[in-house]
């Protein structure tokens, strides 16, 4: 199985970046996760767009155009092409002469992009949902660029790792944000309810294809903020990832979310996504 890295393509034993990549010493870079199924990336250009925003954000020029990903991803995924999988592109400010904070005078960025198969998801979680705790949000205040820098996302992730939960769901002054790799729904009677897009968390792909879903379906949304007190009384919880789909959250902290089961809304939502990516 090949990687790309810089240019070629290589198997993933041979692939080495140098131990002063930027990436390495100062979690200097971004990434992307874009799901493909049986071959086909989903929502490419806007994954490639948030890539973009990414990359403006921590003032690097994008190494490649859209066009030019599209061939990557087409000889990455040809290799087992029916298998549902998730492509996983890293760019960092490359290798720099000395560990210095600051930016080099000319950056070459590292460029990474590679396949790994998609689990399919556990008839369980149709079934009986997944449990989420709550955590405080310890990250940074730019959680809109989606760096490579993750360690408090490790942290929170393991954290509710080792609470028997599937995902924390991160607050920040009150207010319920997003998951530590998720984003948040709620829905209170019949509406459903996510955070706006802003620079305390990632505009997901999966959530605005959601939203999308939700005005075909007529179940009426609102951007808003949600705070920690309606997360808990809400009738249901969702995450959504582009990895996970839409998971309904049925426990949070040990209590039932509504009735405790996945819910309607849930269900007709999950049914427009299956269909859509199919
Ligand atoms: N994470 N919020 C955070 C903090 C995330 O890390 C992710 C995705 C999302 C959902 O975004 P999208 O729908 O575009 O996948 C929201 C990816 C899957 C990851 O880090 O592996």
């Amino acid at each position: 199985k090949e990687l790309y890295l810089n240019g070629a393509f290589v198997a993933p034993e041979q692939a080495m970046i140098s131990v002063m990549d930027r990436g390495f010493l100062f979690g200097d870079g971004v990434y992307e996760v874009i799901p493909a199924y049986a071959g086909r990336p989903l929502r490419e250009l806007e994954h490639l767009e948030r890539l973009q925003n990414s990359l403006q954000g921590i003032g690097l020029a994008p190494p490649l155009s859209p066009s030019q990903w599209s061939p990557i991803f087409r000889r990455l995924l040809s290799e087992t092409p029916t298998a549902d999988q998730a492509l996983y592109l890293q760019i960092t400010r490359g290798v720099a002469p000395s560990r210095d904070h600051r930016f080099p005078n000319a950056p070459v960025p590292t460029v990474l992009a590679m396949a790994k198969p998609m689990k399919q998801r556990d008839p369980a979680v149709a079934e009986r949902g997944v449990e989420a705790v709550t955590r405080d949000d310890i990250r940074w205040l730019r959680c809109d660029i989606k760096a490579t820098a993750l360690l408090a996302a490790v942290l929170l992730r393991q954290s509710a790792e080792e609470a028997g939960a599937e995902e924390a769901i991160l607050v920040r002054n009150g207010l319920a944000l997003e998951g530590s790799t998720s984003n948040l729904f709620i829905v209170r009677q019949g509406r459903l309810i996510t955070p706006p897009k802003g620079p305390l968390l990632l505009a997901g792909i999966t959530r605005d294809l959601v939203l999308e879903l939700a005005a075909v379906a007529k179940i009426p949304c609102e951007e808003r903020d949600i705070t920690a007190e309606e997360l808990r009384t809400a009738d249901e919880v969702w995450i959504s990832s582009s990895t996970r789909e839409v998971i309904p959250v049925t426990r949070l902290d040990g209590v039932p979310i509504g009735s405790g089961r996945p819910g309607p809304s849930w269900q007709r939502i999950d049914r427009c996504y299956q269909d859509f990516k199919a």
